[in-house]
């Protein structure tokens, strides 16, 4: 379908690689699950290596983005004020709307958890509170946004998931950042692009949604004839589908593992499971033609909210980490100095 791009090839990369038939994910020359074993410095690292600017460099990528992190407490005071009144989205398109056009990776990359755990305790009316470098990215991100440090099984959660879901091929948001590059904007720009490419629930706006289906559902009795009326009503189930997967999302089950290591069992999880096999066989039933299967935003949703995630900031916790993908994409799309311009057929009227 022209529309939608499908199978158009518009870059070549050496970032990540999607086999949608394989159901496989490879991450600079690694599988999905060795990247989320490492965790999410050591993926931003691997990312960004042999991209040429200094403070790139995969040695000191997490110091960097410790010490990212302190700048980005300190230019709070810019743009917080601001946001009081509105939502998080909104507050992190300010935050990102601040950044001057030279900021570097690291700064670009840190002001993400900084600016959400800001807006967080800003809506509860509490102080932000500052980052402590010598921390990981998960671990900072929790202790800013709730005031005490994490438990080793949630940080090791937020770790594991920040790292499995860092890039993914030309997905919608890093297209855009590829676009925005590829006319010599600024890396704080493209990204600016991709995080709200990325907003939409098509693509990371999924996990709310996913909620408000299961709390819609509410009972096991309900399960069928919620989903049953909802596929009448064209509907799409929120946390399926997926535009390059004819099998499972292999991100799907590595945030699965992650979330049976946090609460094994608890919560909404055998719920949600039990949702999840009855969808499956319901989009078989209604559309055989086409493989609809879980896809990453089920589980994102499900181990977000484990780790207290309010709804509407589950996008940007998204954001906190494909942001060293859209840099990396950013940075590669320089290279190539080519400008990306599609063409579209014009079917309006005819002039006058
Ligand atoms: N539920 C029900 N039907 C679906 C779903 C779904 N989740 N996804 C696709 N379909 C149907 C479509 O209605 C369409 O039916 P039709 O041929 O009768 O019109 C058919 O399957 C093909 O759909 P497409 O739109 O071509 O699929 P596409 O590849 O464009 O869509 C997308 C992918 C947008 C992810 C889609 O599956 C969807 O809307 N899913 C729900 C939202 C979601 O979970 N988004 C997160 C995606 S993961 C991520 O971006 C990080």
């Amino acid at each position: 379908m022209a529309g939608g791009l499908d199978c158009v090839v518009v870059a070549e990369t050496v970032l990540s690689d999607v086999d949608g038939a394989r159901g496989v994910l490879v991450i600079r020359g690694q599988h999905l699950a060795v990247i989320a074993a490492g965790g999410f410095e050591a993926a931003v690292a691997r990312l960004w290596a042999g991209f040429g600017a200094r403070d790139v460099d995969p040695m000191h990528v997490p110091a960097a983005l410790g010490a990212a992190r302190l700048q980005a407490f300190k230019d709070l005071p810019r743009w917080l004020p601001a946001t009081q009144k509105g939502s998080v989205l909104e507050g992190m398109r300010l935050a990102l709307a601040a950044l001057p056009d030279d900021a570097s990776p690291p700064r670009i990359a840190a002001a993400l958890p900084v600016a959400l755990a800001a807006l967080l305790r800003a809506r509860k009316e509490l102080d932000p509170i500052a980052p402590d470098p010598r921390r990981t990215t998960a671990a900072d991100f929790l202790c800013m946004a709730r005031g005490s440090s994490a438990s080793p099984k949630e940080t090791n959660a937020l770790d594991a998931y920040l790292a499995t879901v860092i890039d993914h091929g030309l997905n919608a948001s890093t297209f855009a950042a590829r676009v925005a590059a590829s006319t010599q904007a600024s890396l704080a720009a493209s990204v600016t692009a991709a995080f709200a490419a990325l907003s939409g629930p098509l693509h990371g706006g999924a996990p709310g949604p996913v909620l408000d289906m299961l709390d819609a559902i509410g009972t096991i009795d309900n399960i069928d004839r919620w989903l049953e009326a909802a596929l009448a009503r064209v509907a799409r189930l929120m946390g399926f589908g997926h535009r390059i997967y004819r099998v499972r999302d292999p991100r799907a089950d590595a945030l699965k593992a992650a979330l049976e290591r946090l609460a094994p069992a608890a919560g909404r999880l055998p719920f949600a499971q039990e949702v999840e096999r009855r969808a499956l066989a319901h989009l078989r039933r209604n559309k055989p033609e086409r493989r609809l299967d879980t896809n990453v935003e089920f589980y994102t949703a499900l181990l977000l909210d484990a780790l207290g995630v309010p709804r509407d900031a589950m996008v940007s916790v998204f954001a906190m980490s494909r942001v060293a993908g859209w840099i990396a994409h950013a940075l590669e799309q320089r290279q190539t100095g080519r400008l990306i311009r599609p063409a579209s057929r014009y079917v309006g009227p005819a002039a006058d």
